[in-house]
């Protein structure tokens, strides 16, 4: 049984690797809601990325796992994008976690391998139109997962996953509709759209034992949108 904590957890992607790991492993959830997360069994921390500090007597002495979900997905053209768009979304898709990951430093070092997952973004090696701000800040998460897979290998593995549109609450707005969904699916090579479970499938393999020999990688989790041209 490892002990994994989630940043998020309360819905979308982290809501369901939450559902396949909670039977199995120690999870604690630290999101600012919990109305999703019913009777499973885990501890739930209310906890905001972008005011709170982790309270480490909340958790447990060793972290074998850490998932970070805060994200976001602000798609506007670069002329209208305002400085504060690229700093918030800079913020809450990675400054916000790398100070959660120096907070919780000691417990992942604690666990004899610990594995940390990271989201980045189909956006982030596929050049798009209006994803300047989420494209930048991704790649930052992705030049950060590796450099810290370096420094603390082999006590720590760190992967990160990129997905290409997922039905989430993140992504409600653009897949509110069924023309909105069919648009967005027929712009895939595998012609649909990602669920949370393609996605949270990853995580657990990340999560696992299985994947002990893995770090410092990017998984392309996105319907072949990022390598294939049809
Ligand atoms: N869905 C997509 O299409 C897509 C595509 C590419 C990349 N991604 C990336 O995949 C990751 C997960 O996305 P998702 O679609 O599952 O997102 P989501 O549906 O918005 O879920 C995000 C989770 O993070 C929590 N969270 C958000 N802000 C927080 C904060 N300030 N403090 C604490 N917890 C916070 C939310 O819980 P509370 O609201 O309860 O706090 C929720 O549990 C993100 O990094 C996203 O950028 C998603």
């Amino acid at each position: 049984m490892k002990n994994i904590l989630l940043i998020g957890g309360s819905h979308g992607i982290g809501l369901e690797i939450a559902k396949n790991l909670s039977a199995t492993h120690n999870i604690i959830v630290a999101s600012r809601t919990a109305e999703h997360l019913g009777d499973m069994n885990l501890k739930h921390i209310t906890f905001d990325a972008s005011t709170d500090t982790l309270d480490l007597s909340a958790l447990p002495e060793s972290l074998d796992g850490f998932v970070y979900c805060p994200g976001s997905i602000n798609l506007k053209p670069f002329k209208n994008l305002k400085i504060e768009q690229f700093q918030e979304d800079l913020e809450i898709n990675y400054i916000y976690m790398v100070k959660i990951f120096q907070t919780i430093l000691p417990k992942l070092l604690a666990s004899p391998q610990a594995s940390v997952v990271l989201f980045s973004s189909v956006a982030a090696s596929t050049g798009m139109p209006f994803h300047s701000s989420i494209a930048g800040a991704k790649a930052a998460v992705e030049g950060f997962a590796k450099a810290v897979a370096a420094e603390f290998a082999p006590k720590i593995r760190v992967n990160t996953i990129a997905p290409s549109i997922t039905n989430t609450p993140l992504a409600d707005k653009f897949l509110n509709s069924d023309v909105k969904t069919e648009r967005a699916a027929e712009r895939h090579p595998l012609k649909k759209v990602g669920q949370p479970q393609d996605i949270a499938q990853m995580a657990q393999f990340l999560l696992s034992d299985n994947a002990s020999w893995i770090t410092g990688q990017v998984f392309h989790v996105d319907g072949g949108m990022s390598t294939l041209n049809l």
